[in-house]
């Protein structure tokens, strides 16, 4: 359980946008591990030194701080699920990753934006996490855009700046809904039928509005004024532009129409939208990581890209 001071450090830390690496070795029977780390720096020129952080608690500890040499991957902003698969306990990592080895046999990621390969220099014990100083050996990089993390959020500006403009255009048929959470349940509303959905209106408005998703949930007695991108597609039979935003509130006057419910423990059969249900489901894998993609695509199919946004890794 982390508490109120751990939280708000954590959040501070995360106002710092980073890219994010994948940090790369071989245990003693030159099997290739890795975890998702954002805490790269670099120290010295002249020699070539860089550094990463990493977690006393990870289960790959030992084997980092007893391996003589880890590589650091920087990831391209089309390599968000490398990132999510590096971050969770997934047996096997590098099962869907492509790469190969140069100067130490740490693995290098095909794709990746840059890449050090580095011989280990030293370990300093640093509160909660050791810091790897590494020395370059091999390196090299591209002008692949690379994948940026901002307060819990991978970031994607340009996509961002997209959908606004698809928004202000008035001969595109929208419907933006909300997946509001709080302490730790979220809110669906009843619907006729017995069914459960998102709350949802034609536009995000202000909560002046009562026809927009802003006024319509501060009538419900949830008011949202921190929300971000979560999902935009396209509904395969209507053409409308559907768009999801994502909000953490600390508590509901009233919510009414609707309830909390907790995340392991949601009806989802009563939610009529299969596309509805994925994404609720893609946002508990989420809120687990603290890192918040965003989906872009399809109803059917898309791929997760990046956006702006809160939380700490
Ligand atoms: C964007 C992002 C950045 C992260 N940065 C670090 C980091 O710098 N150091 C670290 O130890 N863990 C970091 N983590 C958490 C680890 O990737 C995560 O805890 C992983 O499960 C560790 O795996 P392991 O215990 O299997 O080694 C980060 C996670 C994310 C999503």
């Amino acid at each position: 359980m982390i508490n109120e001071e751990t939280r708000k450090f954590r959040h501070a830390l995360g106002a710092f946008p980073t890219g994010v690496t994948i940090v790369t070795t071989t245990d003693t029977v030159g099997n290739p591990i890795g975890f998702t780390a954002n805490s790269f720096s670099s120290v010295s020129v002249e020699p070539k030194i860089i550094l990463i952080c990493i977690d006393k608690a990870s289960i790959n500890l030992e084997a980092f701080t007893e391996s003589s040499h880890f590589a650091v991957n920087i990831l391209s902003e089309k390599q968000q699920e490398i990132s999510t698969t590096f971050a969770s306990p997934v047996e096997d990592r590098f099962s869907n990753v492509n790469w190969k080895t140069k100067a130490t046999g740490s693995p290098i990621i095909n794709g990746a934006v840059a890449w050090f390969d580095c011989a280990k220099d030293k370990c300093v014990d640093a509160g909660d996490h050791y810091i790897l100083l590494g020395k370059v050996l091999e390196f090299d990089s591209t002008i692949i855009t690379p994948l940026v993390f901002l307060r819990g959020n991978y970031v994607n500006l340009a996509l961002e700046q997209k959908m606004l403009r698809a928004m202000e255009d008035d001969s595109t048929k929208v419907m933006v809904g909300a997946l509001i959470e709080c302490r730790n349940q979220i809110f669906l509303l009843d619907q006729e039928g017995g069914y459960l959905d998102f709350p949802a209106a034609s536009s995000l408005g202000s909560i002046d509005d009562e026809d927009t998703l802003l006024g319509k949930l501060h009538v419900i007695g949830i008011d949202a004024p921190e929300h971000y991108l979560f999902s935009v597609f396209e509904s395969s039979d209507d053409k409308t532009s559907l768009i999801y935003y994502r909000a953490q509130i600390d508590g509901a006057t009233k919510a009414k129409d609707g309830q909390f419910f907790d995340f392991d423990d949601v009806p989802f059969e009563k939610i009529r939208d299969e596309w509805s249900r994925t994404m609720l489901r893609r946002y508990i894998a989420e809120r687990a990581l603290n890192a918040f993609g965003i989906y872009v695509g399809k109803e059917t199919d898309g791929k997760v890209e990046a956006i702006t946004k809160t939380n700490d890794y």
